[in-house]
């Protein structure tokens, strides 16, 4: 790094335009080269300059590339860059609380440099001695809201009979871990031979399936769950979660975390076996990752330990370069990638 004064490119990932129809594509976004000063400017308090090292691709950014009017986040800003969770260093800060060479994750620009005015959502990494990636996953976003999911709303004790869908995935790798280090009976389902095999010899699942050479998912559960399901952590919504509710025990518990397979408004599955709530005495209870920030320091005391003694592990799917992050933020919808999906933009 230069001076401060430094002006420098600044590659960029742009939306073109909203999604209007159909699923987000990579054609949807382009990259573009814009120059930046690698300093806060002097009116802007409170502000962070950024060199972005690495970034998270994460479904819900699928909506936030359409303009829904009723959903709970916001569209991104067309013609601008993305936006989305990274890990970065501060370059140059008029913050009190983030210094130059500081390492931080959170809400970050898709682009190499990113000044960030709303520092709200940026936390300082403290802990280097994992790799730094993980904080795009087991110990950001994803990683939060598998404990948060999983502890604050399965309610969950050892013995329990716990399923978790899109299984290999960021959340759910964790969910997983975190359920048998209770001592709960895990079974995961996932796209592909390569994630269920995963799931059983890496995270450790008691059993995996692949939802997609089950015709029968309502049958495929049974054979898992002969005596039923007591906590569903739900990320992919429609057929498999009618076909959940029929296997549900009493008084069961469904975290309702994500419904990836709903995203696409033209195309959502109508759910037939709600009755079940009623009859089994359930509950269902969706949430978001944004209400339990509160708790990242109890997650931090509780899952950093758990890393460094191997007691839980992460799968990174990991690109090169930002040019390969569209490519890699659309494979999320077609079970692309394998276990948390990571874009290197800068190692240092
Ligand atoms: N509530 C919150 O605050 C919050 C926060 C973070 C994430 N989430 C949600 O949690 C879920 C998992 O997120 P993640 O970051 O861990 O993603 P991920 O599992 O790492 O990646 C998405 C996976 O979803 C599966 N998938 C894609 N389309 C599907 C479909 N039509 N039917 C079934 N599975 C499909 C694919 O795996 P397969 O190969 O197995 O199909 C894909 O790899 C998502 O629904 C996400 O929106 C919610």
């Amino acid at each position: 790094m230069g001076s401060s004064d430094e002006e420098v490119n600044n590659l960029q990932v742009i939306l073109k335009q909203y999604v209007t129809s159909g699923s987000p594509k990579e054609s949807d976004m382009q990259m573009q080269s814009s120059r930046i000063r690698l300093k806060v400017p002097d009116e802007l308090n409170g502000a962070v300059l950024v060199k972005n090292m690495y970034l998270s691709c994460d479904p819900y950014m699928g909506h936030r590339m359409r303009n829904l009017e009723d959903h709970y986040i916001h569209g991104f800003t067309p013609a601008s860059p993305i936006e989305g969770f990274g890990v970065a260093k501060v370059l140059d800060s008029t913050h009190p609380n983030f210094n130059k060479d500081d390492l931080v994750w959170g809400v970050t620009g898709w682009e190499e440099y990113s000044l960030i005015s709303d520092t709200a959502t940026l936390f300082k990494i403290q802990d280097t001695d994992v790799p730094l990636s993980y904080y795009t996953g087991i110990l950001g976003m994803p990683g939060m809201t598998a404990f948060a999911g999983f502890y604050e709303i399965c309610s969950p004790k050892k013995g329990d009979h716990v399923y978790v869908s899109a299984a290999s995935g960021a959340v759910g790798q964790a969910v997983g871990q975190f359920a048998k280090l209770l001592g709960c009976y895990v079974v995961g389902s996932a796209g592909s031979k390569t994630k269920v095999d995963l799931l059983k010899n890496t995270f450790g699942f008691d059993e995996a399936f692949n939802y997609k050479e089950e015709n029968d998912l309502v049958g495929a559960l049974k054979r898992f769950f002969p005596n039923g399901i007591d906590i569903y952590f739900e990320n992919v919504g429609g057929k498999m979660l009618d076909a959940v509710l029929l296997n549900m025990r009493q008084h069961g518990r469904i975290a309702v975390c994500g419904m990836i397979s709903q995203h696409n408004p033209e195309q959502r599955d109508g759910i037939q076996n709600l009755l079940c709530l009623i009859k089994k005495c359930i509950r269902m209870e969706g949430f978001l990752f944004s209400n339990y920030v509160h708790l990242y320091p109890k997650f931090m005391e509780t899952v950093l330990p758990l890393i460094k003694e191997g007691q839980i592990v992460c799968v990174e799917d990991v690109v090169e370069g930002l040019e390969h992050a569209p490519g890699a933020l659309i494979g999320l919808y077609s079970g692309q990638n394998v276990g948390k999906q990571v874009v290197v933009v800068s190692h240092e």
